[in-house]
């Protein structure tokens, strides 16, 4: 099957138009491929060229040259906007600038009515993605009645009516609470394992890239890491030189790694860490209390 996404030496500058000759160079030179079903992260600094990237995607940016090719479509066939803009649906870090009508339902249609989707099929294809994000019962209320996380979830529904092959993130979880992030990564993963979606997740929480299987990440305008978060994170150091944290879990295995512990490097998740730790002190004839239930 062809890659649903081929990037192909991609190189994009922000045209100056005062001043053409000082444009300057944003990405430079990515090469990537994207499959079906792909969960994928995307990190990098501030200014790094993500949100740029992910606006190469479905063609609200060209490339200055290379190629970007989305279902054997180039995003610079200019006939076929509205069919790549099918496959590549994007969702914002704030639900308030996305949400458009006063009835969730009525948002979540908005999509298909611009499409010409029959009303049939529409009501059809609201339900099932309200249904997907867990917002169906939430299908009259007022937008503004609901919170940041469940706002965000209805933005997806909103995007997934439309059938997408993809959905790019950019940063969905920074203007949430910590409920609303769990309740936005849990919708996404849940996206991607049932209904085979890609998921192509931007964001700055490192304990989310961590629950993808596989991690980009970007340095001034070039991908400069591409690989399964295990891989990625492990590289503590590297990571730091790039401005980046690792999760917290991977973090305090380093910690004790460093203090002499022989923890294991792939640690990404607090359950793997307590379970690592608690091998080490059974290994050292110590003791806990842990699971026990006693104090
Ligand atoms: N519309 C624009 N016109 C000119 N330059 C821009 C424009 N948008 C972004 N840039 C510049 O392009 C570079 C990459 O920006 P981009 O928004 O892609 O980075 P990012 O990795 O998404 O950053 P962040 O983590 O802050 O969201 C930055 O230097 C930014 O200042
Ligand atoms: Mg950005």
């Amino acid at each position: 099957m062809e890659p649903l996404i081929q990037i192909e030496n991609l190189r994009f500058s922000y045209p100056n138009p005062e001043m053409p000759e000082q444009s300057t160079e944003v990405l430079k030179g990515i090469s990537l491929t994207f499959g079906h079903g792909e969960l994928v992260a995307v990190l990098g600094h501030n200014g790094s060229g993500k949100s740029t990237l992910a606006k190469t995607l479905n063609a609200i940016l060209l490339p200055t040259s290379g190629t970007v090719t989305v279902a054997g479509i180039d995003t610079k066939d200019e006939e076929k906007l509205l069919e790549i803009r099918q496959h590549i649906g994007m969702v914002f870090q704030n639900p308030d600038n996305q949400i458009v009508a006063t009835i969730v339902e009525e948002d979540v249609a908005f999509g298909l009515e611009n499409l010409g989707v029959p009303t049939d099929e529409m009501r059809v294809r609201v339900d099932q993605a309200l249904h997907a994000v867990g917002m169906y019962e939430y299908r009259t209320h007022a937008p503004h009645q609901l919170s940041g996380g469940q706002k965000q979830r209805v933005a997806i529904a909103g995007i997934i009516a439309m059938r997408p092959d993809c959905i790019v993130l950019d940063e969905p979880t920074a203007m949430l609470d910590p409920q609303g992030r769990k309740e936005v990564m849990r919708t996404v993963k849940l996206l991607n394992r049932d209904y085979g979606i890609t998921i192509i997740l931007i964001t700055h929480e490192m304990d989310e890239a961590a629950q993808c299987d596989r991690v980009i990440v970007m340095d001034h305008g070039e991908v400069v890491t591409d690989d399964r978060p295990e891989a990625v994170f492990s590289q503590v150091q590297r990571m730091r030189s790039l401005g980046l944290d690792v999760p917290q879990a991977t973090e305090l295995c380093d910690l004790l790694r460093q203090a002499g512990y022989a923890l294991p490097p792939d640690i990404l998740h607090a359950d793997q860490c307590i379970d690592a730790i608690a091998e080490l002190f059974s290994q050292k004839g110590i003791v806990t209390n842990a699971g026990t239930g006693s104090d």
